[in-house]
């Protein structure tokens, strides 16, 4: 490994306690969450021993801890895209910090485009399934596994039922990014089984199935991906819906915590 991970791991619990709680890696525009936090401490990532830097814009780079409902809760505001040109080792780092720092469920979340005219841009949508269509390792026809948590899912939809927050289940494509895809490639997806697409979290969901750590992720559709409509899409028009999308993304993140508090 060329990362220190305990060493990383013994640096954020010492600065702020945090251990066997939970662990939400949030996406785009989704970072206002940690203002639910009791108690909020903050951990620059570049405080972090060898910890690496993200560099796209509306990704702060920092760790988040304090308390929900009184649980523990790590929340990563800004990751490592594989587009950016970090490794996978790089990408799932976050992943194998929570390991260490006795994590057992972890939420993550993305801004992703729609493939689907059913689910418009303001949804949110749990990952019932991924499919990684990076073609980075073969040029074979992307697998969709589905073998996400299902403990998780099932904390999601009854947050969802409470909160009275609308939820769309489906399958998250992983497209490499750093373009937005063609709409040739939103066809293809589609006619895949994909429902929506977006550059990250599929690395993080394999991560954690590898560690045996359960893992949901919850997508906030910002936009319909490019040629489903027939005008360009622009990532303002991702971080606009992310932000009137935030209230409803927070209670169905906060509702979901309160669940998994019940496993823990
Ligand atoms: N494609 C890929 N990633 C995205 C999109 C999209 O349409 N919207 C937000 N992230």
């Amino acid at each position: 490994m060329k990362h220190s991970i305990l060493e990383m791991a013994d640096y954020v619990e010492s600065c702020s306690g945090f251990i066997n709680g939970v662990a939400i890696v949030l996406g785009s525009g989704l970072g206002d969450f940690t203002e639910q936090l009791d108690n909020p401490s903050v951990i620059p990532y570049h405080a972090i021993p060898n910890y690496p830097q993200p560099t796209v814009e509306g990704h702060s780079g920092e760790f988040v801890i304090g308390n929900y409902n009184n649980i523990p809760i790590i929340t990563a505001k800004g990751r490592f895209h594989y587009y950016e040109g970090h490794d996978i080792e790089t990408v799932t780092l976050p992943i194998h910090l929570f390991q260490k720092l006795g994590v057992k469920y972890i939420i993550i979340t993305n801004a992703a485009g729609s493939v689907r005219m059913s689910m418009p841009p303001g949804s949110l949508m749990a990952i019932s399934g991924y499919a990684d269509c990076t073609f980075r390792k073969n040029l074979m026809t992307p697998q969709i596994v589905s073998d996400v948590s299902s403990k998780l899912l099932v904390c999601v939809e009854k947050a969802s039922k409470s909160e009275k927050v609308k939820l769309k289940k489906g399958i998250y494509c992983w497209s490499q990014g750093p373009g937005y895809e063609t709409p040739a490639e939103v066809e293809y997806i589609r006619n895949l089984g994909g429902d929506a697409v977006g550059m990250s979290t599929v690395p993080e969901l394999q991560a954690a199935e590898q560690l045996g750590i359960e893992a949901i992720g919850i997508s906030t559709i910002t936009n319909y991906a490019a040629g489903i409509l027939d005008q360009p899409l622009t990532h303002n028009e991702v971080i606009e819906t992310a932000n009137r999308t935030k209230d409803d993304f927070a209670k169905l993140i906060g509702a979901t915590i309160e669940n998994i508090g019940e496993l823990l």
